[in-house]
């Protein structure tokens, strides 16, 4: 059964925690304070109940079938396909394309275009920010064809040296693979600045949305950048599924690197006609109720806005940065006026891990370690951080909460 559609006046998140089941649990006896958004946020009963309703009524493979299941299915998946891409104002939805998720969206675009565009010996720019799914594919292709990863890197209030980055590009330099808001400071990178660069030297643009997603509106007609991905489970949706956008040029032009049942038209021994559009990465079958869900997920956030969840995380994040300025023995990481709803910080003298698990003892989930992002570790000089990212379901109260616990786990570990 579906929930009743209500309407909020933007953003009444007291009513907006109603929709989310896992909020009302305790955690160590205390109520959970979940402040791990950036991994992964909560999901509301909307998206639980379509995946309910999806497997109660519809369950059946899709593109496959005429009887009734098979053909409902189909239009919910082509539907889920619809609402994304509007979402993201893709005007053409065979531009977006389901995969398992970021990872997974950006290993098909870096596979497709060592198949085509890179030649050994090329050269392909990342951002000191990147988390390790846009590392490696790049890497991997780096080491077995003699290419070269260049990084953007830092200033001193860890923004990106946009100016270094003119000087990073050669005639040799294919792609720019970018993330969009970084998963442990939470800056934004100004991809008008990039795009320019990419542009003057006719540079593949890829941009890692997995943590501006979540936090911003996200316009991908205005953004006009080849390739786009990000993945349902940061947007309060399932885990198991993602998008990856592309630019029409890239539809019949990124060579096919996971060929499988429902991307081809006609299939010989001697030869096989590939599909059109969309269809043809879409390998095997797909995460049919996880797509499903992640539309339910869009539909959900669309009650609000964009713009009022950014709104409410940017106070959240103010308000917590404020606070946590007020504690002697705390380092904030990135503070810098762009900012999306992350923040890491370290507690000194003291492991992310300590203060993570003391934290949890008052239900109080954060995340510790280098949170994918060991390069940037190593550029900070720090193994790891404590990071906190909001959701539009958190609070100042609990806020609150957290700074006075953190203060009591600082003393206990002094
Ligand atoms: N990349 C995810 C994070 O930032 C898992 O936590």
């Amino acid at each position: 059964m579906l929930v009743k559609e209500v309407k909020y006046s933007p953003l009444n998140v007291e009513l907006i925690r109603k929709d989310f089941p896992i909020l009302q649990r305790l955690v160590n006896n205390y109520p959970l304070i979940y402040f791990d958004n950036g991994a992964t946020t909560q999901k509301p009963l909307q998206v639980i109940e379509a995946i309910t309703h999806y497997y109660t009524h519809t369950n059946s493979n899709i593109h496959r079938g005429v009887h009734t299941l098979s053909r409902e299915s189909t239009e919910a998946f082509e539907l889920a396909r619809k609402t994304i891409a509007a979402h993201f104002n893709i005007k053409n939805d065979q531009q977006l394309i389901f995969t398992s998720g970021t990872t997974d969206s950006i290993n098909i675009i870096a596979n497709g275009l060592s198949r085509s565009i890179l030649k050994d010996g090329d050269e392909i720019i990342l951002s000191a920010y990147e988390h390790h799914s846009n590392i490696l594919a790049w890497q991997l292709w780096a080491e077995q064809h003699n290419g070269k990863l260049k990084v953007i890197p830092l200033k001193e209030d860890h923004s990106l040296d946009y100016d270094a980055l003119k000087n990073l590009v050669t005639a040799k330099t294919k792609v720019i693979a970018i993330t969009h808001v970084s998963n442990t400071l939470g800056l934004v990178t100004d991809l008008e600045k990039v795009k320019k660069v990419a542009e003057k030297h006719n540079c593949i643009l890829v941009v890692d949305g997995a943590q501006s997603a979540p936090h911003m509106k996200v316009d991908l007609e205005k953004l006009n950048v080849d390739f786009f991905v990000c993945s349902a489970h940061k947007i309060y949706g399932p885990t198991g599924t993602g998008i990856l956008y592309m630019n029409k040029k890239w539809l019949n032009d990124l060579p096919i690197t996971k060929p499988g049942g429902g991307t081809i038209k006609t299939v010989s021994f001697e030869k096989t006609e590939y599909a059109e559009g969309a269809l043809r990465f879409e390998a095997g079958t797909p995460n049919i109720e996880a797509v499903i869900g992640f539309a339910a997920a869009i539909n959900y956030i669309n009650r609000f806005g964009m713009e009022a969840i950014h709104k409410h995380e940017l106070d959240l994040v103010n308000y917590a940065q404020y606070k946590l300025s007020g504690i002697p023995e705390v380092i904030v990481y990135g503070q810098n006026p762009d900012k999306a709803a992350v923040i890491s910080f370290n507690v000194k003298n003291a492991h992310p891990f300590d203060v993570g698990t003391l934290l949890d003892k008052y239900g109080i989930a954060v995340r510790t370690g280098h949170h994918c992002t060991q390069p940037l570790m190593s550029i900070l000089c720090v193994p790891g951080t404590v990071r906190i990212s909001f959701a539009l379901y958190n609070t100042k109260q609990e806020i609150d909460f957290f700074i006075e616990k953190l203060k009591k786990v600082i003393t206990m570990l002094m």
